[in-house]
C-alpha cells in the first residue's frame, strides 16, 4: 500500500467535493489501486486551517463544515498555519491547490504552486488561471524538481479532456479541438432556447452556481478563452496567450436570434477553438450557429463537450460536466491516480 499525505490548499466546493469522494471511495482505492489518499492539511483563509501529521478524517471535516460552516470545531494539533507555511511545513507529499484564484493574475495559487514546487512536492489544481497563465514555468520547475503536476480539473473538470488530449489521442494527429468548455453560457442559451430572456437565464445560471461570481468572466467568454489556451498549450504544442485567442462572447445575441436559428433546426453555441492551420494555431472563442444535427449543437443546459478532429480516427466527441463538487472534486483523484502509476512503474 502506497500513502500519499496531501495537503488542501482551499475548501471551499472542490475541497469538500474531494473530501466526500475520500470519505466514499478511499476504501475502494486502497483495495483497487493500494494507494491510500490521507488528508493531513487543510489551509482557508475562511473556513480555517488544520493540520494533523496522523490525517484529518474527510468525515469529520465535511461535519463540521455542515454543522457550523467552519473547521474551528475540528480538534487537530496545529490550527491557524496560513497557505505557505502548510506548504512548506506540513508532511504532505503532494498539494491540491484549491484557492479562489482570478483568471487575470493567476494568484494566489500560481505563488502556492510555485512555492510547493521548489519544496519538492507533487501538485494537483482544477484552477484553470495558473493554467493559462504560467503552465510552461510551473512545468519546468516540476521538471527541475523532479515531481509532478496534475491539472484535469481545469478543463471540463472531471470529465477527462486533458487526458484525452495529451494520452489517448497523442497519436491519433489531431488538427483541431473545438468544444462547448463553459457551462454557464450553454446552459444561458438552451434556456433563451426554450423562450427565457437573457437576464431570466443569467440569473437562474447564478443560482445554480454555475456561474463565476462576476458573470463577466463566463458571458464575454474569458474563460472559455482560458480554456481555449490551456487546450492549445497542453496538446497542441503552442505557446498562447489569452491575448492570442479572438474572442467574443454571447451578450450580443438576442432570444430572437436564438428562436429564428431553432426554427431552421440549428442552434447557437459558444464554441471554444484551437485550429492547426498553415500559419500555426489559431484560438477563438465565439458563437457559431450549428445544425443540430452537429454533436455540439445537441449539448444542453450546463454540460460541457469537446470535438476532437483527427486524421486517423475523424472526429471523436466527449460529453460530460464542466464544473460541480464531484466533477470537480473527482479530477482531483484521476491527478492521484496518474501520480500513483507514475511512481508505481
Ligand atoms: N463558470 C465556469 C463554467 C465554471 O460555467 O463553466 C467551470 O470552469
Amino acid at each position: 500500500m502506497q500513502t500519499y499525505r496531501l495537503a488542501l490548499i482551499g475548501f471551499g466546493n472542490v475541497g469538500q467535493g474531494f473530501a466526500q469522494i475520500l470519505r466514499d471511495y478511499g476504501t475502494q482505492y486502497e483495495k483497487e489501486f493500494g494507494a491510500n489518499f490521507v488528508i493531513t492539511a487543510v489551509s482557508d483563509m475562511q473556513k480555517g486551517s488544520l493540520y494533523d501529521p496522523d490525517g484529518l478524517k474527510p468525515a469529520v471535516l465535511l461535519d463540521a463544515i455542515a454543522k457550523t460552516g467552519s473547521l474551528e470545531s475540528v480538534p487537530a494539533p496545529f490550527k491557524g498555519w496560513d497557505a505557505l507555511k502548510t506548504i512548506n511545513e506540513s508532511n504532505a507529499s503532494v498539494v491540491a491547490e484549491l484557492s479562489f484564484t482570478d483568471l487575470k493574475t493567476g494568484e494566489p495559487a500560481i505563488t502556492h504552486l510555485k512555492a510547493a514546487l521548489q519544496s519538492g512536492k507533487h501538485v494537483i489544481t482544477t484552477n484553470k488561471g495558473p493554467v493559462a497563465l504560467a503552465y510552461q514555468e510551473l512545468h519546468h520547475l516540476a521538471d527541475k524538481r523532479g515531481v509532478t503536476i496534475g491539472v484535469e480539473g481545469s478543463v471540463m473538470s472531471g470529465t477527462p479532456s486533458l487526458r484525452m488530449g495529451t494520452e489517448l489521442l497523442s497519436g491519433a494527429g489531431v488538427t483541431c479541438i473545438q468544444g462547448i468548455v463553459n457551462g454557464t453560457t450553454n446552459y444561458i442559451l438552451s434556456q433563451m432556447d426554450a423562450g427565457a430572456a437573457y437576464a431570466d437565464a443569467l440569473a437562474e445560471a447564478q443560482a445554480k452556481g454555475y456561474a463565476e461570481a462576476d458573470p463577466t468572466g463566463d458571458v464575454e467568454g474569458f474563460d472559455a478563452a482560458g480554456k481555449v489556451v490551456i487546450l492549445a498549450n497542453l496538446l497542441m504544442g503552442a505557446n498562447i496567450r489569452m491575448t492570442d485567442v479572438e474572442r467574443e462572447g454571447i451578450t450580443k445575441l438576442t432570444v430572437d436570434d436564438i428562436q429564428q436559428a431553432h426554427a431552421r433546426n440549428e442552434r447557437w453555441k459558444l464554441i471554444g477553438r484551437v485550429e492547426k492551420t498553415a500559419s500555426g494555431i489559431k484560438a477563438s472563442v465565439k458563437p457559431q450557429c450549428l445544425p443540430e444535427t452537429h454533436p455540439l449543437a445537441q449539448v444542453g443546459g450546463a454540460t460541457n463537450a469537446i470535438t476532437f478532429t483527427t486524421e486517423l480516427l475523424g472526429d471523436v466527441t466527449l460529453i460530460g460536466p464542466g464544473a460541480g463538487r464531484l466533477p470537480t472534486g473527482y479530477a482531483l483523484v484521476e491527478d492521484l491516480l496518474a501520480l500513483h502509476r507514475h511512481l508505481s512503474d
